[in-house]
């Protein structure tokens, strides 16, 4: 009975009207039909056959059902009767056991016109008669009877329509950033190639309306976090994160969208034939609908911002990071239009009289108040604590969770008949070809690895204990040609957990004849990584062990086009920078200034950072800034007395910090360092970020950029946002929105 309501119900949905179609007066198009079909809901007549168990068979069976309907037709629908009568044998084709007879006279002689009973179907409902005639309700039954069935596939298509909306949005965002990416990758280019030291002698043009706008919007839009200063560091106990003010605009587009869609687009009305006199089921029968609807509209989307390989990262340029903010907001949006769905359904259904025994027999209920629950425990399952304690439960439970939601939703909305399999298998889809893409990956990058041939060296630089770092070079099986900024996810097939992988930013790669020999630099945290350093220190300092790599990942950032670079790094955020010190070290026409400050709070790995990566002979050109933070007790000299013999030199004009004492500002520009024009600075103390950026952004002549890019903790990265917000304005002292520009990469999501 109720999946015959609901099949009669998808039948109208094909043919959708507009809203001025419904008001009672109006004129009956091609689907009056079903509005007969809605009058004559719920009437029993007396030649109904129990046996046969089906909505349309035990209708085309009933003389008195068929002659009420064609009679209905004739009076109700007279000027479009034909149209009618076809869709209404179109109905019991599809949905029933074959056509009616094609010739409406048939049920017309079989009326006995002098025994109709005209009545009100509504009263004659409530008194459960059993009619052995044909049946003929009012003008106003008609009416309501055509406005209620209207009602559903006029939701539906409102259902729908702003789920398209969704979309259209996220498309059209799409469609401007490209846009926008394309110009700013042209005028990149533009201006990279023109002469170099123009660009001191052209004015700044800060008056223009243009580059005011453009000034306004870096400060108050484009850069800072969405309130206060934390983005990078969480807030609330370290459980939410705040996103940037850009990415929180299009977080409450999205979520504003969704809330004003739960709420408009439904008619409810005393008349309604399924639910007279009660607009609150009304009401609530729709915002199920609507919610379960929407939510399955969001799927895609969830899967779209979750993928590594994703189409929406290619189009955009837009950072993993990034689109992970909006995969938790959708995740969150979804969730709780399901909870709405199963709540609004449960309390339905409750009213209707049915109790939770009864629902729970039915398949979709059942598969859909688990699907609600998968959904609802993947939500604190993923807060930040429990994805910086235990990254890898989160990650296999997160997993486990999807899949069983997906499974779950597939059985759910069995009894729509396929009608909304597409957006599950949307997600399924992308999420296919994410995996699909990752292993193509690994077998472009590795596949001579396959076998357990030992691609890898690993080294350690000193003792475990004393926070060393772990170098680590792997033999790729093809020739390749990295970018700055990318990054790659290592796997360790030979290990007991051979699935996990780990993201690692590329320091430096080399051309050999077998391929590319990719160097990473990381520092052990507890797990995977302290595994990694521990087997190395177990085999001395040195080990070889077979790694798969997954890649690359991530984008440049175009800093070879601005005349000052700034490269901001904070602990093992310096791997994140290496390439491009090394980039702009070789480029042959590089920017005019280039520092590079790196705060530091370990002495061992400091100097052993600047004794490989980062000697001499590795930063032409550059200004190297190293600051020895405090927090271990470490200093200057104690880098200092570290670095070998050639490289260290203490300069002898620097001055004494005015902190005093033992600190001694140590500057030292080496024999070799002074030939290719490289300096190095050994600063006791750590970098003050407000200080920095004001005092590079001082160094800007006339139309001059300056690029400050920054890998390292979450809190430092805050405070150079932060500076670079407050750098722009109009202001004396202050720049104009282009002359600087904040890139940063976070280790983390
Ligand atoms: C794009 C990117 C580039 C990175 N590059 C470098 C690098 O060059 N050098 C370096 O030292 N570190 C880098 N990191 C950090 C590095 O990935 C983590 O330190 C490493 O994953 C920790 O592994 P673990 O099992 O030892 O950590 P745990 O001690 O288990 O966790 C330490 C922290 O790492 C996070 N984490 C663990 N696994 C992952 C993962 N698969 N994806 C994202 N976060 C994870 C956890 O949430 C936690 O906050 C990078 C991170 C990212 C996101
Ligand atoms: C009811 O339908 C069954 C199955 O088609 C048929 O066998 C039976 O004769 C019908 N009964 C009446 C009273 O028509
Ligand atoms: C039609 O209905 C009238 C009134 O009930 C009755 O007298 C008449 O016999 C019926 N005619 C037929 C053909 O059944
Ligand atoms: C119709 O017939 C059934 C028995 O077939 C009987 O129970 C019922 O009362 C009749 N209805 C009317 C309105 O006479
Ligand atoms: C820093 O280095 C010292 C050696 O200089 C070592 O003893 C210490 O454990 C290291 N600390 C950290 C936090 O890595």
């Amino acid at each position: 009975m109720r999946l015959a309501l609901l099949a009669a119900l998808a039948a109208g949905a094909a043919a959708p009207l507009a809203r001025a179609d419904i008001t009672p007066t109006t004129k009956v198009t091609g689907i009056g039909y079903l509005g007969c079909q809605v009058l004559l809901q719920g009437l029993e007549f007396g030649d109904f056959n129990e046996t046969l168990d089906d909505y349309f068979a035990e209708r085309l069976a009933s003389r008195w059902w068929m002659t009420s309907a064609v009679y209905c037709l004739d009076t109700y629908c007279k000027d479009t009767f034909d149209e009618n009568y076809a869709r209404f044998n179109q109905n019991f084709i599809l949905y029933g056991p074959g056509p009616i007879n094609p010739d409406p006279n048939y049920y017309r002689a079989m009326t006995n016109y002098s025994a109709i009973a005209k009545i009100d179907v509504t009263t004659a409902r409530s008194k459960a008669t059993i009619w052995n005639q044909t049946v003929s309700g009012t003008q106003l039954n008609f009416n309501n009877a055509y406005r209620t069935q209207l009602d559903f596939p006029q939701t539906e298509v409102y259902d729908h329509a702003f789920g398209w909306a969704l979309y259209i949005l996220l498309g059209a965002i799409v469609v401007v950033n490209m846009i926008n990416r394309a110009v700013g990758h042209f005028s990149h280019k533009a201006q990279a190639a023109d002469p170099e030291d123009g660009y001191a002698a052209v004015a700044a043009d800060d008056s223009s309306l243009g580059a005011r706008l453009n000034t306004w919007y870096r400060k108050h839009i484009g850069t800072p976090a969405a309130f206060g200063y934390r983005h990078n560091q969480s807030v609330g106990w370290g459980w939410l994160s705040v996103p940037t003010r850009v990415q929180a605009i299009g977080v409450f587009a999205y979520v504003a969208l969704n809330f004003i869609f739960t709420f408009v687009g439904y008619d409810t009305f005393q008349g309604n034939m399924f639910y007279p006199g009660r607009t609150d089921l009304q009401l609530w029968r729709y915002v199920s609908d609507r919610t379960g609807i929407m939510s399955f509209w969001n799927l895609p989307l969830l899967w779209a911002f979750a993928g590594r390989n994703d189409i929406l990262i290619w189009l955009t340029g837009w950072s993993y990071s990034g689109c992970n903010i909006f995969h938790r907001w959708v995740a969150r949006v979804a969730t709780i239009q399901a909870i709405i769905h199963s709540a609004g359904y449960t309390w339905f259904e409750m009213q209707q009289g049915y109790t939770m025994a009864e629902a729970f027999q039915e398949q979709y209920w059942a598969t859909g108040v688990f699907a609600t629950v998968t959904m609802s425990i993947m939500i604190p399952l993923s807060i930040k604590p429990i994805r910086a304690k235990v990254y890898e439960f989160f990650l296999m439970a997160h997993i486990v969770l999807a899949v069983a939601t997906l499974v779950l939703l597939f059985y759910h909305v069995k009894v729509m008949d396929g009608a909304y399999d597409a957006w599950l298998w949307a997600c399924v889809g992308i999420w296919a070809f994410d995996r699909l893409v990752r292993y193509i990956r690994i077998g472009a990058l590795s596949y001579k690895a396959f076998g357990g041939k030992k691609n890898t060296v690993a080294r350690l630089s000193g003792s475990l204990e004393a926070g060393s770092l772990v170098r680590l070079t792997v033999q790729s099986s093809i020739k390749t040609k990295p970018s700055p900024g990318a990054y790659y996810f290592l796997y360790t097939p030979r290990s007991l957990t051979p699935w996990e992988n780990h993201p690692f930013t590329l320091a430096s790669y080399e051309d050999t004849a077998e391929g590319t020999k990719f160097n990473f630099l990381f520092a052990p945290q507890a797990g995977a990584t302290r595994k990694i350093a521990k087997r190395v220190a177990a085999a001395g300092s040195s080990t070889e062990m077979t790694v798969l790599l997954e890649g690359p990942y991530g984008q440049v950032h175009p800093v070879g086009s601005y005349e000052h670079v700034l490269l901001v790094a904070g602990g093992s955020g310096i791997t994140s920078v290496l390439p491009y010190v090394y980039q702009l070290a070789r480029a042959p026409r590089h920017p005019r200034k280039v520092t590079l400050v790196w705060s530091v709070r370990n002495a061992t790995y400091a100097s052993d950072v600047l004794s490989h990566e980062l000697a001499p002979a590795n930063t032409a050109g550059i200004d190297v800034h190293v600051h020895v933070s405090r927090e271990d007790g470490a200093s200057a000299t104690d880098v200092i007395d570290r670095l070998p013999g050639h490289i260290a030199s203490v300069d002898d004009t620097s001055s004494e910090s005015n902190s005093g004492a033992a600190d001694k500002e140590a500057a030292l520009v080496s024999k070799e360092a002074g030939k290719n024009g490289a300096t190095l600075r050994v600063h006791s103390g750590r970098a003050v970020m407000r200080e920095l950026v004001e005092q590079h952004a001082a160094q800007l002549l006339g139309a001059e950029r300056l690029a400050v890019l920054a890998c390292g903790p979450g809190a430092m990265l805050d405070d150079i946002r932060a500076a670079v917000t407050d750098a722009y304005g109009t202001a004396e002292g202050k720049v104009r929105g282009d002359a600087i520009r904040y890139y940063e990469d976070a280790f983390g999501w």
